[in-house]
């Protein structure tokens, strides 16, 4: 057995997964049906599976053996064509393991308080149906029920009166799948209203089964704020019936902002709202030409247009679509993430050319599963940066 070439060879396997994992982050950016992404994604993992194995038996123990002293340079084409790819592959996983490891909140957030709520406790069962995956609710150390209610104070551009502030309650991905029954969403509802916003925004994914936009009155309804609900649907959604999701969020005061710009006065803040349902749904928002003192705010399903909203002079954008990547391993941090920039924006705060972005983990997902990733509620306290008003 050649140690040093089993070491490089587990190198080179890691090249390939991550190879495989990149293709399936960037495959879910698109605009893709879920029957598709599904189908696309079991074909991934018996690539994933099959190329290990036929790895380790052809050039591992065969052709030429390099796990018992084969060379190198006896690969076959083919191969040192492969193992350049894994190399490339593994490189690119170590950059990212980097990239999580000195990731930094930016200084714009000034502080940020978490309570973290067991909805399960406070319930006194497991708010899980029979159903699919409901299984996995039992994998130890789950998080799914531990909902983080957060509270952050964003200094921004805003012109407010004195000591003013404006509070933003953001929530994102529900996902109604019927995993987690409907008591688990009325409990979180309830916490969400004592935090008194003066405005909510919901920023996509709440329906994946359409029985249960019934739910919509009863938990996303009983919300109110002074400055009103206002949403965008997300790629789920757009599976599922999205006209008929949009007419219940009406029905039950909800505000739809998809490829629109509503404005409204804060204070002395002219406030530019704009809403980006793409690439499953609409058109960009226009945004006013001149942005003037205006204070501009898109709510983004997806993260991934982070550089449109800097070229649209945008203050604060909120996002969710990547929950957190739901599983964050040691070290390694998140893995999936349906991103074109796979796990870069899986979940936290970025600022770039003055733009803002706050990535939200989200409360759930089709799958009731999260390590070390908790599903989450954050409000946010906008104070302004402007000297006049400090
Ligand atoms: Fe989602």
């Amino acid at each position: 057995m050649s140690w040093t070439n089993l070491i490089l060879l587990l190198i080179l396997l890691v090249g390939h997964v991550e190879i495989c994992v990149t293709l399936i982050n960037r495959i879910h950016s698109l605009r893709i049906q879920q029957e598709q992404l599904e189908k696309f994604r079991h074909i991934v993992d018996f690539f994933i599976i099959s190329v290990l194995i036929i790895l380790l038996i052809i050039p591992g123990w065969k052709y030429p053996g390099l796990l018992v002293d084969g060379k190198w340079n006896e690969l076959h084409l083919i191969w040192k064509f492969y193992f350049a790819c894994c190399a490339l592959g593994s490189l690119g996983f170590l950059f990212s393991i980097i990239r999580w490891n000195i990731y930094r909140i930016p200084s714009i957030q000034k502080e940020n308080h978490t309570e973290v709520i067991n909805i399960s406790k406070e319930l006194n069962r497991k708010p899980v149906k029979q159903g699919h995956y409901s299984w996995m609710a039992s994998i130890p150390g789950n998080q799914i029920f531990d909902v983080e209610f957060t509270e952050k104070i964003f200094k921004l551009p805003m012109m407010l009166k004195e000591n003013g502030e404006l509070t933003i309650l953001h929530l994102t991905d529900f996902h109604y799948s019927g995993v987690l029954d409907l008591s688990f969403y009325e409990k979180v509802i309830e916490h969400a209203q004592q935090m008194k916003p003066d405005i909510i925004f919901f920023t996509g994914d709440l329906i994946d089964n359409v029985e249960l936009r019934s739910w919509i009155p009863e938990t996303l309804g009983k919300l109110s704020a002074p400055l009103g609900c206002y949403f965008i649907l997300g790629n789920h959604d757009w599976n599922y019936e999205p006209d008929k999701t949009r007419e219940t969020l009406k029905d039950s005061g909800w505000i739809d902002v998809s490829s629109s710009v509503i404005k409204f006065r804060f204070h002395d803040t002219n406030l530019e709202l704009g809403g980006l349902e793409l690439p499953w749904m609409g058109t960009y928002p226009e945004f006013q030409a001149d942005k003037e003192n205006n204070f501009r705010i898109l709510l983004s399903h997806s993260p991934d247009h982070f550089k449109w909203a800097q070229s649209q002079n945008v203050d604060l954008m909120l996002s969710g679509h990547n929950h957190g990547g739901q599983v964050v391993l040691p070290v390694i941090g998140p893995v999936f993430a349906p991103s074109i920039f796979g796990v870069r924006y899986a979940s936290g705060v970025f600022l770039q050319s003055g733009t803002l972005m706050s990535v939200l983990r989200g409360l759930a997902g089709i799958h009731p599963l999260r390590l070390n990733c908790r599903p989450e509620i954050v409000k946010y306290r906008i104070v302004s940066s402007l000297n006049s008003q400090e």
